[in-house]
Order: structure tokens, then sequence, then C-alpha cells
């Protein structure tokens, strides 16, 4: 496995690439099954498979999270190549943003609902980020998780709106076996926390309105930042203690 930790040399082994297509999975690093669910199904379906673990900080609204989002590069550099990826591409904030963020993707509708109206140039980030990254990696089909619904969505119209031309994919979410969507940040649970996590997948699921999942969810002590129908899916984020949680269910 490929580790590039420079863009150049990224770039030039990715010009001598032959094989097609191209996969792509970027993440932020502390992968779990969710993440490995991503880069199977680009295994599967590739020629070539390519991880990105970049934790960019142009999509944190809250220095603190930042700082205390965690990381573990071996432990993830052991599991992809275990996996059988073909290269990771390992690059700092400096080299994708060498232009100090002077350029940025802006969405103005949909990213300043549900999760945007609570976390303030997080989506200009992530989409920034995307488009950065789809841009040095070329791949013809890009992995992203529907746990991130409204991130996939707005993946998929921005590709759509550059015309970009990769396919993206989007994965069913992966879930601890008491429902709870696994997510890096679920590490930050302590074991009370932990236990009642779960109660918001249940919420979803067994609520007949979002205004019922919204009630169940600060009877069990949530702080609930909203619990939206959208489409078919009902989405929500809510807070236990300082760690946010996410979700959604087809309804
Ligand atoms: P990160 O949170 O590391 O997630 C990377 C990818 O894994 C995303 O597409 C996310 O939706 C997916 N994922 C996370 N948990 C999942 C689960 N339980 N089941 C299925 N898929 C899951 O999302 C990001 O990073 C960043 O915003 C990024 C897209 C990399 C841009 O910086």
């Amino acid at each position: 496995m490929k580790i590039f930790r420079s863009i150049t040399g990224w770039q030039s082994w990715r010009d001598g690439m032959q094989a097609r297509p191209v996969g792509f999975v970027p993440t932020m690093g502390a992968l779990h099954q969710g993440h490995l669910s991503l880069v199977k199904a680009s295994l599967k379906h590739n020629a070539v498979s390519i991880v990105s673990i970049f934790i960019n900080p142009e999509q944190f609204d809250d220095q603190a999270d930042f700082e205390a989002y965690p990381t573990d590069e071996q432990r993830d550099l052991d599991q992809l190549k275990k996996a059988g990826v073909d290269a990771v591409l390992l690059p700092d904030a400096g080299q994708i943003y060498a232009d100090d963020y002077r350029f940025k993707v802006t969405e103005n509708e949909f990213s300043r609902h549900l999760c945007g109206a609570h976390r303030p140039g997080h989506f200009d980030g992530v989409l920034t980020a995307v488009m950065r990254l789809l841009n040095l990696v070329r791949p013809d089909n890009a992995y992203f998780g529907e746990k991130d619904y409204q991130q996939l969505q707005l993946i998929r119209d921005m590709t759509a709106a550059f015309f970009i031309p990769v396919n993206i994919v989007g994965c069913a979410t992966v879930r601890e076996a008491d429902g709870l969507a696994m997510s890096s940040r679920n590490q930050h649970l302590d074991t009370r926390s932990r236990l009642l996590a779960a109660s918001l997948y249940a919420a979803l699921k067994n609520s007949r309105s979002a205004s019922e999942a919204k009630e169940m969810l600060l009877g069990q002590g949530f702080d609930v930042d909203y619990v939206e129908d959208i489409a078919d899916r009902r989405l929500a984020a809510a807070r236990l203690g300082s760690t946010r949680l996410i979700d959604n269910v087809e309804i």
C-alpha cells in the first residue's frame, strides 16, 4: 500500500496510473466499520482504491471539537492495508489549503438547514475539502455514507453543479449491535451516555412524526438540535453532554 503525505508525490503517481475505474473514499481517520464498509464497496467495484485521511480544519465550527477529534494513524493504516487499499493520501492542511482557504465552495440553500443551521461554515468547509480532494484524486466513483445524509446530498448536488465527472455512491449506515450509528466521535461518550445514545436511532425508527421523536429524545435527556422529515427521511442531531450525535432513517 502506497502512502502519500506530499501532494506533489501523489500527483506524479496519479499521473502514471493506468488502471480504471478508480474508487475513492475520503475520511477524517479514526476508522471504524462504517468507514470500512465504504472501502469494501470501493474495492469491489474498482481496479484501484484510494483512501484519504485528512482532518479538515475548515469544517469544524468548534475549536474544542477539532482539538479533541480522535486520531490513530497507525491503526488506520494497518486496517486499510489489511483491507487491500492501493494508496492512502495523508496531506496536511498547509498543502490542501496552500491558498489559506481564499477560494471556497459556498452553498446557500440546503446547507443552511438541519446541521448547517447549528454549525456555521461547516458545509462550506466540507464541500471545499471534498472538491479539492476530488480534483486531486480524479476518481470514477467516490463513496460516502448515508449516516451523514445532508453531506451526501450536498456532495451529489455540488458535483452535478460543477460538472465533476464522478459517480457519487451512497452507502448504508453501519450500526453497533444496539443500533447506534458508528461514528469516530462515539469514543467521547462515557458509559452512561453510550447506553443512552442508542435511543437516538430507536426514537427515529419508532416515532410516528418528527415532533414525537423530538419529545422522546427530550424526555430521555438529549439536547435536541433538530428532528425533521425531509422527503423520505427522518433526520436528527442531538447532544449528550458535549458529544453531538446525528442519525437518520427512511420513513
Ligand atoms: P468522516 O466522518 O471520517 O466520514 C468519512 C465517510 O464515512 C463519510 O462519507 C461518512 O458518511 C462515512 N461514515 C461515517 N460513519 C459511517 C457509518 N456508521 N456508516 C456508514 N458510513 C459512515 O464525513 C467526513 O469524514 C468528512 O466530512 C469528509 C467527507 C471526509 C470531508 O472532510
